[in-house]
C-alpha cells in the first residue's frame, strides 16, 4: 500500500510540538509493518534542509486565485528518517523559516495543497490512500473528490488525523477564488458558520477521520470551538487511536542528548545525575523534589494556571519543592512566569523558549512532569515522562485520561486531577510531595512507569485496519 501522509510539520525537519513527532514517527513504522508510507511537508528553510541534501523530482506551476506560482518537489535523497521525505517548496510563500504565524499562512497551507494534488496528478502517481493531518490538509479531501482538475484521482481513499480540533483554519467565502474551479454544487462541504471551514471540510469529505487518542474522540461531541454539532453527527467516520512514541528517539539507554544514560536497573543513578545536572544549571537543591512543565505557554495547557500554582505551592510546602519551567507562547504567561523565577530564584526558574535538548534533560531529570492541560488531544509529554521515570500530575482529559493511571488506583503509577484549577494542581503537588518522600515506593513506581509500552506497534496496527478497510469499500 501506498500512502502519502500530508502535514505541516515532522520531526525532525520542522518541529512546533506533537504534531512533527507523530509524523516523524508513524511512516516509519508503518513502513516497518510493510507499508510504502511517505510524508510531504512544505519545504522550510532549516537547519535539517540546509544540512541534508535533496534531489529535485518534479517541478510545474499551480494556480493560485490569479497567481501562478511556480513549485518544485525536492526529494530527500537517502531516505534516512525512514521514509520518503518530499518537500513542496515555492519561492516567496513555502521557503521560510518557521511553520506558522504568517500572515498569509491561509495562502501558504491553500498553496501546499494545490502544488501536492498537482504533483500526483501531473505524474499520473495512483497512491492507495492519502492521509492528511490537521486543518493545514484539510481541504485536500474536498478537491480531490469535488474538483474536475483532479478527476482521475478522485477515487482515492483519505484518513484525516485531528490533532487538534481548536484551531480550524477558516477563512471567509471572498476567498473562495484562491481555490481552483470546484463543483459548485458542493460548496455546502466547505462551509461550517458562514465560513470556508479547512477542517470541517476533511471531516465531512474525508473516508474515515481518527483523533490522537479515544477520549478526544468524544470530547469534540462538546467541545471543539463551534464544530461539536458536526462531530456528533459524522461520529460514525470517527475512530479514536492513541498516539506512540518513537522508543529509537525517546530512550533513556541511548539518548544523546542526556549526559547520563540510564535503564530501568540503573534508574536511582542515572535520574539523580540527570537531576544534578538541571539543578547546577538552574541553581536548584538537588534533595528537593523537581516538578517541571515543558510547552506551549498557552491557556490549552494550563500554563495560565502554574504562576498562581507554583506561588501557592511553594507556600503550601515551605519551599521544600522546586519547579523548572520550560516553554514559550502567551507573553503574560511568559511574563508571570519569569516575575516568579526572579521572586523565588532558589526554588523556582524558567527558560523561555524552545529547547530540544534541555527538553530531553529534563523529562530524564525531573521527579515530576505537570500537565494541567483544559485540552490535550492525546499529550506527547506525559508518555516520554513515563519512558524516562518521571511521574506525569494530569488533568484528567482526552489522551492524559487515556495514558494515565492514579498511583492510588489499581496498577496506577501517575498523579490525575480532575479541574483545571490552581485548587488541584496544589493538591497534586502536595499528593506529590509526600510520595516522593517514600523512596522505596517512589523506586517501585518508577520502574513500573518505565516498563510500560507507548510504542508505536499498537497504534501503526490500527491505522493499518482502518486503511485495509477502506481498500474493501473501493
Ligand atoms: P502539543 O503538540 O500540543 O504542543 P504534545 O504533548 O503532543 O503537545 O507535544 C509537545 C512536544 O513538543 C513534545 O515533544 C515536547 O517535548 C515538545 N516541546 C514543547 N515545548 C517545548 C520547548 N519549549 N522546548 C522543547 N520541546 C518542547
Ligand atoms: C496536538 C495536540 C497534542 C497531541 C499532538 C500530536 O498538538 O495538542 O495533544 O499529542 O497534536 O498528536
Amino acid at each position: 500500500m501506498k500512502i502519502y501522509h500530508l502535514s505541516a510539520e515532522c520531526y525532525p525537519v520542522a518541529k512546533v510540538g506533537g504534531l512533527a513527532d507523530v509524523v516523524g514517527a508513524l511512516p516509519k513504522y508503518q513502513n516497518l509493518a510493510g507499508l510504502q508510507a511517505a510524508v510531504v511537508l512544505p519545504f522550510y528553510d532549516r537547519k535539517f534542509t540546509q544540512e541534508n541534501d535533496f534531489e529535485i523530482v518534479f517541478a510545474a506551476a499551480t494556480l493560485l486565485g490569479n497567481r501562478r506560482l511556480f513549485f518544485e518537489i525536492l526529494k530527500e535523497k537517502t531516505n534516512k528518517l525512514g521514509f520518503e521525505l518530499y518537500l513542496v517548496k515555492i519561492p516567496g510563500l513555502l521557503d521560510r523559516e518557521n511553520v506558522y504565524s504568517y500572515p498569509d499562512e491561509r495562502e501558504q497551507f491553500i498553496a501546499f495543497q494545490l502544488a501536492f494534488l498537482d504533483w500526483i496528478s501531473y505524474s499520473q502517481q495512483t497512491p492507495d490512500l492519502i492521509h492528511c493531518h490537521d486543518h493545514h490538509t484539510g481541504l485536500v479531501p474536498f478537491l480531490l473528490y469535488h474538483s474536475k482538475l483532479y478527476t482521475r484521482l478522485a477515487h482515492t481513499p483519505t484518513v484525516f488525523t485531528i490533532h487538534n480540533g481548536q484551531y480550524h483554519g477558516a477563512f471567509g467565502w471572498d476567498r473562495l477564488s484562491l481555490l481552483p474551479e470546484i463543483d459548485l454544487t458542493k460548496t455546502g462541504l466547505l462551509d461550517w458558520a458562514g465560513g470556508i471551514n479547512p477542517l470541517a471540510a476533511a471531516v465531512k469529505c474525508s473516508w474515515r477521520y481518527t483523533t490522537v487518542s479515544p477520549t478526544y474522540l468524544q470530547e469534540l461531541t462538546y467541545n471543539s470551538n463551534g464544530l461539536e454539532y458536526l462531530f456528533y453527527i459524522e461520529r460514525a467516520k470517527g475512530s479514536g487511536i492513541m498516539n506512540g512514541i518513537d522508543t529509537e528517539v525517546w530512550n533513556p539507554q541511548t539518548d544523546p542528548m542526556i549526559p547520563t544514560k540510564f535503564s530501568a536497573k540503573t534508574l536511582a543513578k542515572g535520574k539523580r545525575a540527570n537531576k544534578e545536572a538541571i539543578c547546577k544549571r538552574f541553581e536548584l537543591d538537588p534533595e528537593k523534589p523537581l516538578f517541571t512543565f515543558i510547552g506551549r505557554l498557552v491557556v490549552e495547557k494550563g500554563a495560565d494556571l502554574l504562576p498562581a500554582a507554583i506561588e501557592r505551592s511553594l507556600l503550601e510546602n515551605e519551599g521544600e519543592i522546586n519547579f523548572v519551567i520550560l516553554g514559550a507562547g502567551d507573553k503574560e504567561n511568559e511574563l508571570a512566569l519569569l516575575q516568579l523565577k526572579n521572586k523565588y530564584p532558589e526554588h523556582c526558574n524558567v527558560f523561555i523558549g524552545y529547547d530540544e535538548s534541555l527538553a530531553h534533560l529534563i523529562y530524564a531529570g525531573a521527579d515530576f512532569l505537570l500537565m494541567p492541560s483544559r485540552v490535550e488531544p492525546c499529550g506527547l509529554n506525559q508518555l516520554y515522562a513515563l519512558r524516562y521515570g518521571t511521574m506525569p500530575i494530569v488533568r484528567t482529559t482526552g489522551g492524559l485520561n487515556d495514558s494515565v493511571i492514579d498511583f492510588g488506583d489499581e496498577g496506577g503509577y501517575g498523579i490525575r486531577f480532575v479541574q483545571a484549577s490552581v485548587q488541584d494542581i496544589c493538591h497534586s503537588v502536595f499528593r506529590a510531595k509526600q510520595l516522593y518522600q517514600d523512596t522505596t515506593k517512589m523506586q517501585l513506581l518508577r520502574k513500573q512507569m518505565m516498563a510500560l509500552d507507548f510504542s508505536w506497534t499498537r497504534s501503526t496496527q490500527q491505522y493499518i485496519e482502518l486503511y485495509e478497510s477502506l481498500k474493501l469499500t473501493i
